[in-house]
């Protein structure tokens, strides 16, 4: 489908560029830092950035930050990876979470946090590269997540990655003061074999 250029960085030249660990385009993978929590905090304090998601919905605190560290530095339930636009700039979170290993089952969560960069395919390229780490790497079977219906650039940025819509969880939302429905959404490991990783 022409998408695949996501690239397992094993180039020397990577080990330059803090340590970069996928790339497409001009946006990079990395592997998710305690220093980078600070930042974390802001953008889940911005309603700008957290206006369609539940995340956001009380102040961050430092219980929340810890948490984020554990999950990041000791939970093997869950894959965490920075994204970075350009030459190193820091504009959000992705990753593979509430990962059951046995069932080789993981769920896809995104948070871009720098909203002046919202809508330049950042989100579409992170969301791909997470699918093929996914499938190519962690050896997942199926990747799935929940997204508000009316979060149109997050659909449509899955559905560029290869997720399809599976069903809706009605109200299962709350944010920005109104209930909202949920799109429950995957890729399994054949569709994406099928579809996406020949390129
Ligand atoms: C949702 C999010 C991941 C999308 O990433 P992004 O880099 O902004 O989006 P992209 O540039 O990849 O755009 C994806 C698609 O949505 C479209 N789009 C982008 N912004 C849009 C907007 N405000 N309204 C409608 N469509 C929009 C793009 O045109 C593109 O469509 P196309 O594939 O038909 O060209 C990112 O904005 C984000 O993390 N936002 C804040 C947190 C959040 O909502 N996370 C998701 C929780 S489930």
């Amino acid at each position: 489908m022409g998408w695949h250029e996501g690239d397992l960085m094993t180039h020397p030249k990577a080990a330059n560029h803090s340590q970069i660990y996928m790339k497409s385009g001009d946006t990079s993978l990395r592997a998710f830092r305690p220093t980078d929590i600070g930042a974390f905090r802001r953008w889940w304090d911005n309603f700008e950035v957290t206006q369609n998601m539940e995340s956001g919905w009380r102040p961050s605190t430092e219980a929340i930050a810890g948490s984020m560290t554990d999950l990041v530095e000791a939970d093997d339930r869950a894959i965490v990876f920075a994204v970075e636009a350009g030459a190193g700039r820091l504009i959000g979170s992705c990753g593979l979470y509430e990962i059951f290993w046995p069932g080789r089952r993981a769920e896809f969560r995104i948070m871009l946090g720098e909203p002046d960069v919202f809508g330049e395919g950042h989100g579409t390229r992170a969301t791909r590269m997470v699918v093929e780490y996914a499938f190519k790497r962690a050896n997942m079977e199926v990747v799935h997540l929940g997204v508000n219906a009316d979060n149109v650039a997050a659909v449509k940025a899955y559905e560029n990655a290869g997720f399809v819509r599976e069903g809706v969880r009605r109200r299962f939302v709350f944010a920005a003061g109104e209930y909202h429905d949920a799109i429950v959404m995957s890729i399994l490991r054949d569709e994406y074999l099928e579809h996406f990783a020949a390129g």
